[in-house]
């Protein structure tokens, strides 16, 4: 039953501004304050295809530390379909909590939520209308409405200017491009960084916090029909050259790039002779920051690359970094979105799959399947319906 709680009421409990209490309040809800969550759900490691089901769940009314949440939207990450697969580190808990007969758990890592409603020891500062997104991985972003508490959520204070898309992406990809950025090698305006799979979220998200901070990159991708329209969206991004696999290889076209200036860093999304060709690109002393594998092959690293040009290799995983750095977390994220509300940072290319109460199993299937298979240029993303930008 569809339930419009009154305006007024929610004002009065929130005292959040008229136009985010106008958006937050429309929620399906039983007789008894029950809120019907959708979800997708798996009880075993599999191909998704296989795996997933969809699944129909109720949420009681929240009490003490209690959060209802509604998804606004949630991302379709690679790590979310490895972690299905269960050939990804973070397992999700499996639980019998959902009401599956058999225990299950709900996948997706990355989304944004609408505050609906608080239990009565909840922080007075978290109030219903408020955007969060998720502290960390394993919440289980696909679904429509859940129970969340304080820690498994980053409050959004000042979203004005800020789509629910991009506030749903921000905390994986451009948050990874960020730390790889500032924390390897000591990049100065005017220094160069290389990476791979530069078309890619990380990817795009790299070229846009590099230009703002002042770096040069050199972008790399693979080729493919229509390939000047990509080499000039990515350089209308902020990438100072965009590149193929092919052209990478060709050191004196590199050399003409960059001008003989050391290349200092170098991000690795996709592995195998793509990852050989960025340490051949390296200046002496550079930083290989390994963060994909997206081709699916181990790293090829020259001796030479290590002993004679004293290359360092590092990995980096965003879901470790956050544990330990909730404090730069969210001074990130903040910068984040000052850039997006500044025009500096554009939306990925993404394309929505609209998933309301009666949505089916075979229309979620689709965008999921995509991203299994040869990589389709746009992310897919769950919008739940309802969705509103309260800004
Ligand atoms: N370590 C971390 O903390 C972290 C954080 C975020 C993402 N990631 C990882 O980074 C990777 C990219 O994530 P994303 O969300 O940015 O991806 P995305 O937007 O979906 O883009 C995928 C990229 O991979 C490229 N690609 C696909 N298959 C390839 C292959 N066989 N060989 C070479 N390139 C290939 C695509 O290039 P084409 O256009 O040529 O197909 C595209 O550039 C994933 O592996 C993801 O798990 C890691």
């Amino acid at each position: 039953m569809l339930q419009l709680i009154s305006i007024r009421s929610l004002r009065r409990a929130s005292r959040v501004s008229v136009q985010q209490t106008l958006k937050a309040n429309r929620y399906y809800s039983t007789r008894f304050g029950y809120t019907l969550s959708r979800c997708l759900v798996f009880s075993n490691f599999g191909q998704p295809d296989k795996v997933l089901k969809l699944h129909s769940y109720s949420i009681p009314p929240p009490y003490d530390d209690i959060i209802n949440v509604k998804f606004i939207a949630s991302p379709i990450n690679p790590a979310d379909i490895n972690q299905i697969e269960g050939v990804y580190p973070e397992k999700p808990e499996f639980t019998l909590g959902l009401g599956t007969g058999e225990k299950s758990a709900v996948p997706g890592n990355e989304g944004l939520v609408q505050v609906i409603s608080c239990g009565s020891k909840v922080d007075p500062s978290i109030r219903p209308g408020q955007w969060a997104i998720m502290s960390g991985p394993n919440f289980g972003t696909w679904r429509t409405y859940a129970q969340a508490r304080k820690s498994n959520l980053i409050m959004l204070p000042n979203i004005e200017g800020v789509s629910p898309i991009q506030a749903a992406t921000a905390s994986v990809n451009p948050s990874t491009a960020y730390r790889m950025l500032k924390d390897f090698a000591e990049l100065g305006a005017g220094d160069y960084f290389v990476q791979n799979a530069a078309n890619s979220g990380v990817g795009r998200s790299a070229i846009q916090i590099g230009k703002e901070w002042g770096f040069k990159s050199i972008n790399i991708v693979r080729d493919r029909p229509g390939i000047d329209e990509l080499k000039e969206e990515l350089r209308a991004m902020g990438g100072t050259e965009v590149i193929t696999e092919a052209e990478a290889r060709d050191r004196r076209y590199i050399a003409q790039i960059t001008g003989g200036q050391p290349v200092k860093l170098a991000l690795n999304c996709v592995g195998g002779e793509s990852a050989t060709n960025l340490t051949r690109i390296l200046g002496h002393g550079g930083h290989l920051v390994t963060y994909g594998a997206m081709a699916k092959l181990p790293l090829s690293i020259p001796a030479s690359a290590l002993i004679f040009k004293n290359i360092h290799c590092h990995g980096f995983w965003i879901s470790a970094w956050s544990k330990k750095n909730e404090v730069a977390r969210y001074e990130m994220i903040t910068d984040i979105f000052d850039w997006v509300r500044d025009g500096k940072f554009k939306d990925i290319p993404y394309e929505t799959i609209q998933w309301s109460e009666d949505t089916e199993l075979e229309k979620l299937m689709d965008p999921i399947r995509k991203g299994i298979s040869e990589y389709s240029g746009r992310k897919g993303i769950f919008v739940m319906e309802e969705t509103g930008n309260p800004s």
